[in-house]
């Protein structure tokens, strides 16, 4: 399972890609605001980092803007990967830059129905967005499972990336029904390493340590 960052943040990308555990990155529009940078400047920076996987979103809401904008981003760096929203317009446009050759992910995925779409015009990565499903009241994993079932059963190749989480449980959960990424924030890939028994742990070592005659 590919673990991916849901951030532009330049620094926690590079903190994760340091550590080695990090394949991919994806941003959106609001993550991208929240940095105050330029959105091609941020791109180009998190790819010059060498990950190998980095979503850019086109905002265009007209397949041809769109088409314009996925044209482009995919020429910024060979590692980019254009997020196209599910709508009828990115339906369309995600076909047209698919047959170009250009990896689309399908952003904006709350049913099972729209996942099939995605996969039919060919896209590279859907995103069913779980958490903000979870928000209202419906369980987000179920769509998970049913998107799974639905790709195995006629072995479409597109990869089922979990977006919108919330929680390591997410990721968790994800895994185990063996979908091919989750992406997270940054505090969510920390605490998937942590554990208050490590950490007691080591500290006990460390002290009992100290008993141990040296020389
Ligand atoms: O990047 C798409 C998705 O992961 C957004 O998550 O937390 O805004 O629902 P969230």
């Amino acid at each position: 399972m590919q673990l991916f960052l849901d951030t532009a943040s330049v620094s926690e990308i590079r903190t994760m890609w340091e550590i080695g555990i990090l394949d991919g990155v994806t941003t959106n529009p609001t993550l991208v605001a929240k940095e105050g940078r330029k959105f091609e400047e941020v791109i180009r920076e998190i790819c010059a980092l060498g990950v190998p996987s980095v979503s850019a979103e086109v905002v265009a809401t007209d397949t041809e803007g769109m088409l314009r904008e996925g044209r482009h981003l995919r020429g910024v760096h060979p590692s980019i990967y254009v997020k196209v929203p599910m709508t009828t317009a990115g339906l369309r446009a995600t076909r047209i830059l698919a047959g170009e050759g250009t990896r689309v992910n399908m952003t904006l995925v709350f049913s099972a129905t729209q996942a099939l779409l995605a996969a039919k015009v060919g896209a590279t990565y859907v995103s069913p967005f779980i958490g903000r499903l979870d928000d209202q009241g419906q369980d987000g994993m179920e769509l998970i499972r049913d998107i799974l079932e639905i790709y195995r059963r006629y072995s479409f190749p597109t990869k089922v990336l979990v977006a919108s989480v919330r929680h390591p449980v997410h990721v968790l959960q994800a895994a185990k029904l063996g979908a091919d990424i989750a992406t997270m924030p940054y505090a969510v890939m920390e605490k998937l390493a942590a554990h208050p028994l490590t950490d007691s742990g080591l500290a006990r070592f460390l002290k009992d340590w100290e008993k141990v005659p040296k020389e």
